[in-house]
């Protein structure tokens, strides 16, 4: 059932940082906001989520599992940042993994990290929004803790969906609504009240652990991001919770359109990984 409260699948919605006014300044807070955190930021994601966030990762990645064992697969994990799931993804792979992120600080931990996690990642420097991938060139596209950081939920869709091959798998793993009865409420205490102050005592920086409560709770919740996708061109969308709703995996297939119906992909001039 969608709820009506959180029906936020308008074409607009985006992440709330930046002016509120375009695209453009949300993007340039997000990434400012996650270049002053990335040097903190995977010990803070561990330590926060009490080390849940890396099985979250791994289930993410065994949701491709399929996919990644085939030889020459090529997928793309989108907002990237310091490249664990890519790692993930990495272990499994028999083709080539991807990693794009847009933020300089974030994407030069990822490769810091990639000496030991094998050959097959690649990380670029790429805005989510505008990826510079071809039209149907991946097999599947995941975003984890990325997705709602984006400065237009509907353009991130729809950018995902224009790279993926017809059947392609898109997974989205990101912060959702808690529906457990006691453990909600007190999970949002946590998560509104004691996070924000330990996530900024250990980083140094005030805006991005208060910012993290409120991005969720302006997030679409489970059932609304799954009708967003059915409505974006994607079947077999279905959602597993984490931890009682604290994280969701949602994952789709693009369905095969008809070629008059396919974006031409006419704005996006750049083709490094064609
Ligand atoms: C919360 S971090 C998640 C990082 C990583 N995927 C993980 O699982 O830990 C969000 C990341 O999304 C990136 N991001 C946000 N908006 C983006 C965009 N439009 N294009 C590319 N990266 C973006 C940020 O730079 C940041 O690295």
């Amino acid at each position: 059932m969608i709820s009506t409260t959180r029906a936020a699948g308008q074409a607009g919605q985006g992440a709330p940082l930046g002016s509120g006014r375009d695209e453009a300044s949300t993007g340039a807070a997000v990434r400012t906001m996650f270049g002053e955190v990335a040097p903190r930021y995977d010990f803070l994601n561990h330590f926060l989520s009490l080390g849940r966030d890396i099985a979250w990762r791994r289930a993410a990645a065994h949701a491709l599992k399929d996919i990644l064992e085939r030889p020459g697969s090529r997928v793309a994990d989108v907002c990237c940042g310091t490249g664990d799931l890519s790692f993930s993804l990495g272990r499994q792979s028999q083709g080539v993994v991807l990693g794009a992120d847009f933020c300089h600080p974030m994407l030069a931990i990822a490769r810091s990290k990639a000496g030991k996690h094998g050959r097959r990642i690649h990380f670029l420097e790429a805005d989510t929004l505008r990826l510079p991938f071809g039209d149907a060139s991946l097999d599947a596209v995941t975003s984890a803790f990325g997705f709602r950081n984006l400065a237009n939920y509907g353009r991130g869709i729809e950018e995902m969906r224009r790279v993926l091959k017809s059947g392609g798998r898109l997974a989205i793993l990101e912060f959702s609504r808690v529906r457990w009865p006691i453990f909600g409420p007190l999970f949002r205490f946590y998560f509104r009240r004691v996070l924000p102050r330990i996530g900024a005592w250990i980083s140094g920086v005030e805006g991005p652990y208060s910012y993290l409560p409120d991005s969720v709770e302006k997030f679409p919740d489970q059932d609304v991001l799954a009708e967003m996708l059915r409505g974006a061109g994607f079947h077999k969308v279905s959602y597993r919770n984490f931890t009682g709703g604290v994280a969701a995996l949602h994952v789709g297939e693009k369905m095969k359109t008809s070629s008059a119906a396919t974006p031409s992909g006419s704005n996006h001039p750049e083709r490094r990984f064609p």
